[in-house]
């Protein structure tokens, strides 16, 4: 039986400010999935949050981009939002960019992971969920968890990994996807996907049997609404163990924190903290970006979890070594690299700032020159 395991996420009203979800919200969001189930259009489902975003775990039969399971994210996500507009939540229903659903949930604002595989005879996966983050968050662990063998020792060790992972790489500004296989060409990923505006990680494949391995959600919010509306704060599922990444190397990632973009009103790089899901409250500078991990085994498409991946003390110094980054960064305050690059701020609010002062730029040599040509004049006469 072919399965598919899809997570769509969204931000339909903050708890309070953008920090949190509010519990009748997320339980509006269960109960529409949860009728699913009973009808059978699903084979198990599950809910989970991170920050403001409530992302819905989905299992079936009805492959990738199906319009029932898109149509079911999008109720229950509309649902939600009537409870949080009647709470008046803080930018209730933001990221349902329309009224109307056409289909396919992609473009219209939530954040879609999906894939679709032959569950085998044991099926460990797990679900990552950041919040104040963006898409690209995902390329270096990715990259650590299946091109690094200095990360991964199976890539050395396990013959199904030996020969490696194919990447796939979605360059979102023009909607372009390139595969690139790994080891043979590392370097080639490297020069992309270490630009972290511009190239984001779609899937990764097996290149022992082309099995699909990891798959992110790569919707930019900003580019789809053309303004800034909320981060695109990410999904992913990564499968493990038996020729995957065992749980441990795809977690260890996690245990060095690097900077992603994010954290204050999208604009701001700082340290992806990993959290347990009753940490997952992002307050301070509401920050720092953080990431939880939720582990399944998959029994017949049914899911048995999940457990809280991150809930141990072997991440207490990660988290940490974020909260130092933190410190270290804040002193920037608006000044970059803490602020993100211009390029990055076109999808911000900041446009509208410097516009005004676009007509009192002046030619600061011309000036210099009139008055040169004033004092001249005054020694001629
Ligand atoms: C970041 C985020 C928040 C808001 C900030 C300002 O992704 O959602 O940091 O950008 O709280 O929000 P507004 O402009 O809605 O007051
Ligand atoms: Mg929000
Ligand atoms: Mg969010």
């Amino acid at each position: 039986m072919k399965l598919t395991f899809s997570v769509i996420k969204a931000d339909i009203g903050g708890y309070v400010g953008h920090s949190d979800t509010h519990p009748e919200v997320v339980n509006t969001v269960r109960s529409v999935v949860e009728e699913e189930v009973k009808k059978g259009n699903l084979i198990d489902m599950d809910i989970l949050t991170c920050g403001d975003d409530i992302a819905i775990v989905m299992t079936h039969t009805h492959g990738v981009d199906s319009e029932i399971v898109h149509g079911i994210a999008w109720r229950a996500f509309e649902k939600g939002t009537e409870v949080a507009k009647k709470l008046k939540l803080y930018g209730a229903g933001q990221d349902l960019l329309t009224d109307a659903f056409s289909g396919n949930i992609k473009g219209l604002g939530p954040g879609v992971a999906e894939m679709e595989f032959e569950e085998r005879p044991s099926e460990p996966v797990i679900v990552f969920f950041a919040d104040k983050t963006s898409p690209s968050a995902w390329n270096l662990p990715l990259y650590e968890m299946f091109a690094d063998p200095m990360n991964t020792a199976g890539l050395v060790i396990d013959p199904k990994m030996h020969d490696g992972y194919t990447f796939e790489v979605l360059d979102v500004y023009t909607g372009k996807a390139v595969k690139l296989s790994t080891p043979a060409e590392l370097y080639d990923l490297l020069a992309l996907i270490g630009s972290v505006g511009k190239y984001v990680v779609k899937n990764v494949y097996r290149n022992y049997d082309g099995e699909i391995a990891a798959t992110a959600s790569t919707q930019r919010l900003s580019l789809m609404a053309g303004q800034y509306v909320g981060k695109d704060d990410p999904v992913m599922i990564v499968r493990a163990q038996s020729g995957f990444p065992a749980v441990g190397e795809i977690l260890e990632p996690f245990a060095r924190p690097w900077i992603v973009e994010g954290w204050m009103r999208g604009s701001h790089n700082g340290p992806l903290m990993p959290v347990s899901f009753e940490d997952a409250r992002p307050s301070r500078f509401d920050g720092p970006p953080r990431v939880i991990a939720a582990g399944y085994q998959v029994a017949e498409g049914k899911l048995v979890g999940p457990t809280d991946l991150f809930k141990d003390p072997a991440f207490d110094k990660a988290r940490q070594s974020a909260q130092d980054m933190a410190d270290i960064l804040r002193r920037q305050g608006i000044f970059e690299p803490h602020r993100l690059p211009a390029e990055e701020m076109e999808y911000t609010t900041l446009p509208k700032i410097l516009k005004k002062l676009e007509g009192r730029f002046y030619d600061l040599e011309e000036q210099r020159l009139d008055k040169d040509q004033v004092l001249e004049k005054e020694d001629m006469d």
